[in-house]
């Protein structure tokens, strides 16, 4: 088994800190912000705050779930509006759904320890209010057509081929598996009923969320985590994420008509993640390079796995796979785990998450485990709130989380938290966070 010690006296790749921005509701207070500005914001704010030389980081890695339209590498134009030198050599841009922002640390941590680069810049963003709208197959063919046409009876043609609904554009995809055909929250719907998940637990995860987010706003957790940010046209800077309800009440979630099974589901829009707009950062160094830069890591990605499943059989359960594997890369077992940060796409994955580690039946037939992984603290479980409450930028939540996680653990002074994460095409990743 792996030591559990810190460090077994190699260079580590550690997680010298981590800036947000709040995390607004989509079509509030961001409405302006592309996905690249609110990258670029983050980025810059988060090197002047660490104090670092730009010209000490020599790669990024960043990435966004909805694509632009009008830019092919977001990562690149981070680093050309940002204090970033424009001479590094590696920026590029990372997409895995809903574990974006995990999967660019993970991308730097490997370059760093491979020793391609010392110190490199993180993250991902999206902003729901900069989806990239496109038209449909019908009418780009087309559009198309006519660039070539030679007579204007030829354009008369092809624009007859058009109709009226074909000028409607298409629903982006962040929601809808190209694989099934279902939105996430038809797929979350089917999960309920093979987990038989109650409305009322769902509820109460999402209530949780809320309250738990709320104290630690009020309590100043996150005020170091999340920067403000002035967005045209308002003059005051947003300084809080403005979907945590502060006044949460159980008894108004029941009120709610479901949103993806309008007739027998269980997912409204108080335990569904909402559409969200905002951006992460994580600056990653070499701990002997940060240390002599005088910079006190926040701990390290001890293990992670990737797993992922049949989109059509539970598509947010994939994390449950990987769980088992984190932790035997880590070395550690369920009892060593001091903390959970499980991203809540919606409460009722989580607790079809949470049923599955519980069942004998899953885990001996799917982790290939003879017992249960077994039960997860409540106590120490999302212990600052979820995606439920704090909003789901898809490309930035990842980042949220193993800011949060290790920031906690130090508070707590504990050492080891387990990070999962869900994601579209039925991926997931479960991760070790350690602190420094
Ligand atoms: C679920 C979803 C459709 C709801 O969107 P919406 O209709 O814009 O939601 P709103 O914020 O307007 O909320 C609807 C109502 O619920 C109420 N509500 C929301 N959260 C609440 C809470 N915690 N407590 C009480 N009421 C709540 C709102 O106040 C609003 O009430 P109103 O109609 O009286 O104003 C949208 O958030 C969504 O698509 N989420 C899932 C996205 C997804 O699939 N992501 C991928 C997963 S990773």
């Amino acid at each position: 088994m792996a030591s559990k010690a810190k460090s077994n006296g190699a260079d580590r790749v550690a997680i010298v800190s981590g800036l947000r921005t709040p995390f607004l509701k989509q079509g509030s207070g961001f409405k302006s912000m592309t996905t690249l500005e609110l990258s670029a914001t983050v980025v810059n704010e988060l090197i002047h705050r660490t104090g670092v030389d730009p010209k000490e980081i020599t790669g990024c890695v960043f990435g966004q779930v909805m694509p632009s339209l009008d830019y092919i590498n977001l990562a690149r134009e981070v680093v050309i509006r940002t204090v970033l030198d424009e001479s590094v050599t590696v920026a590029h841009s990372v997409t895995q759904a809903c574990v974006t922002s995990v999967q660019a640390l993970t991308t730097a941590i490997q370059a760093i320890a491979y020793g391609e680069h010392d110190a490199m810049i993180t993250g991902g963003a999206d902003s729901m209010d900069d989806l990239p709208l496109g038209v449909s197959r019908k009418l780009t063919v087309a559009l198309m057509g006519m660039q070539k046409a030679k007579t204007a009876m030829d354009r008369v043609r092809l624009l007859s081929t058009v109709s009226p609904g074909d000028l409607v554009p298409p629903t982006p995809g962040y929601s809808m598996e190209p694989s099934t055909g279902l939105t996430m929250g038809q797929h979350c719907e089917m999960m309920v009923k093979d987990w038989g998940i109650s409305r009322a637990w769902q509820d109460e995860i999402a209530h949780q969320s809320h309250s738990k987010a709320a104290k630690a706003w009020a309590e100043g957790f996150y005020d170091d985590l999340v920067m403000p940010v002035v967005a045209p046209p308002y003059k005051e800077a947003f300084r809080q994420d403005n979907i945590v309800r502060n006044d949460s009440k159980l008894e108004d979630y029941a009120k709610l008509r479901p949103v993806f099974d309008k007739k027998h589901g269980t997912i409204t829009a108080a335990n569904a993640s909402p559409l969200t707009d905002g951006a992460a950062a994580i600056l990653v160094m070499r701990e002997s390079k940060a240390r002599a830069l005088g910079l006190e890591p926040m701990g390290y990605l001890r293990s992670w796995a990737y797993t992922a499943v049949d989109p059509m059989w539970q598509l947010l359960i994939a994390p449950a796979f990987g769980i088992p594997k984190a932790l035997a890369k880590a070395g550690l077992t369920l009892k060593d785990i001091d903390l959970v940060e499980m991203h809540e796409a919606f409460a009722a994955q989580v607790a079809c998450t949470l049923e599955a580690l519980r069942s004998r039946k899953f885990c001996e037939e799917h982790l290939g485990l003879s017992e249960p992984l077994g039960e997860l603290d409540p106590e120490r479980f999302n212990v600052n709130g979820g995606s439920v409450a704090i909003g789901h930028p898809f490309g930035a939540t990842g980042a949220r989380m193993v800011m949060q996680g290790l920031k906690e653990l130090k508070r707590r002074q504990k050492q080891f938290a387990l990070m999962t994460i869900c994601a579209g095409g039925a991926m997931g990743v479960a991760a070790v966070l350690e602190v420094a």
